[in-house]
């Protein structure tokens, strides 16, 4: 072996040649949850970080054992909150994000939680969803906090099939700023897209999108997430899965409260360009965040997402 092959291999593990993993397509599920910051002046309702904690380490592990290409995209983890979970999943585990206030430690992470041993991480960074992404702490136009997304590029390492995961949080008061973060997201997801591969300058690499992005699909920002003409456009996965395969909720975010009156959907999960790329969506769910006992998980509801993703060198 050639030292630079060993050299590869070391980094990067296997990104093969393996004939026998080529050509299949990769089960890959996708969720986003809004977790509630942990708050030590709880709403109405609403169960300190201790209570909703171990409910919400029994949920992640159903949804995504024997699963390992799952990938766990969330909003509003503080940092304890972080660390709480990554040892609830385990050491199969690693996330990357940090928090939106210093870029560090302090403030409100949307991670992204992903098996190692399956997707090897190649490049990560996080944005300021501002006029100036790159300033820390930056808040943009009319919002009313920081706001930030997190972007992964990982290698799914039995077949060398790359994808980019981005999790972000939308302001919840400023539109001007939910539409000007649309409008920079389709841009970061045009560059991500595109390979630092020599060998393949122009392949181009899928990007999902995942959040909370605290509006409704009637909203502008959503408009322009999803427009015909932007490049690279976005669709929203949920439109891309029969009816009959829908499964659970319509709504996610219920507040802490049982009425339904005032229940709406806001979080989603978006696939870039979807049919150029070759995806099949197989099933689309908004999961519960309560169960016999009462106890809200969160005052959101996960959003989960099972599709089939050809495999590098089939396409
Ligand atoms: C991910 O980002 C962090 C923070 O910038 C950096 O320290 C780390 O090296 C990155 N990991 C990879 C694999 O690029
Ligand atoms: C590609 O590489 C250039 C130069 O190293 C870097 O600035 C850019 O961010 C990279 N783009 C992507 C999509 O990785
Ligand atoms: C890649 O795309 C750019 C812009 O569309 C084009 O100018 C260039 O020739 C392409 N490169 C290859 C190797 O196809
Ligand atoms: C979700 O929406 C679909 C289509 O409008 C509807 O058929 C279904 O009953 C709704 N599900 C729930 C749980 O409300």
């Amino acid at each position: 072996m050639k030292a630079s092959t060993f050299l590869s291999l070391a980094l990067f593990g296997p990104l093969c040649t393996c004939e026998s993993d080529q050509g299949q397509d990769i089960k890959l599920r996708l969720l986003t949850y809004n977790i509630r910051y942990a708050t030590t002046s709880p709403d109405t309702g609403e169960q300190l970080w201790s209570v909703r904690r171990p409910l919400m380490a029994s949920q992640l592990n159903f949804e995504t054992t024997n699963r390992p290409e799952s990938l766990i995209c969330m909003q509003e983890a503080l940092r304890q909150q972080v660390t709480n979970i990554q040892t609830d999943l385990g050491d199969s585990w690693q996330r990357i994000g940090v928090g939106r206030e210093d870029g560090a430690q302090k403030g409100e992470y949307s991670p992204i939680f992903y098996q190692p041993g399956t997707w090897q991480l190649t490049q990560n960074r996080t944005y300021w969803l501002s006029p100036t992404p790159d300033v820390i702490g930056s808040k943009g136009w009319d919002a009313a906090l920081p706001r930030i997304v997190t972007v992964a590029r990982l290698t799914h390492k039995a077949t060398g099939t790359p994808l980019v995961y981005m999790c972000t949080h939308f302001d919840h008061v400023g539109q001007v700023a939910r539409e000007n973060s649309a409008s920079l997201l389709i841009k970061i997801a045009n560059d991500w897209s595109k390979t630092n591969d020599t060998a393949t300058p122009n392949k181009t690499v899928p990007v999902f999108l995942a959040g909370d992005l605290n509006i409704q699909p009637n909203n502008k920002a959503y408009s322009t997430l999803i427009a015909p003409a932007s490049e690279g456009r976005m669709k929203d996965i949920k439109d891309l899965v029969p009816v009959a395969k829908w499964y659970g909720n319509n709504k996610t975010f219920t507040g802490f409260t049982s009425s339904k009156t005032d229940d709406t959907r806001i979080d989603y999960i978006f696939a870039r360009d979807p049919v150029k790329a070759g995806f099949k969506f197989l099933s689309y769910g908004v999961l519960t965040n309560s169960f016999d006992d009462g106890v809200y998980i969160s005052d959101h509801r996960p959003v989960v997402v099972d599709a089939l993703l050809p495999a590098a060198g089939k396409a």
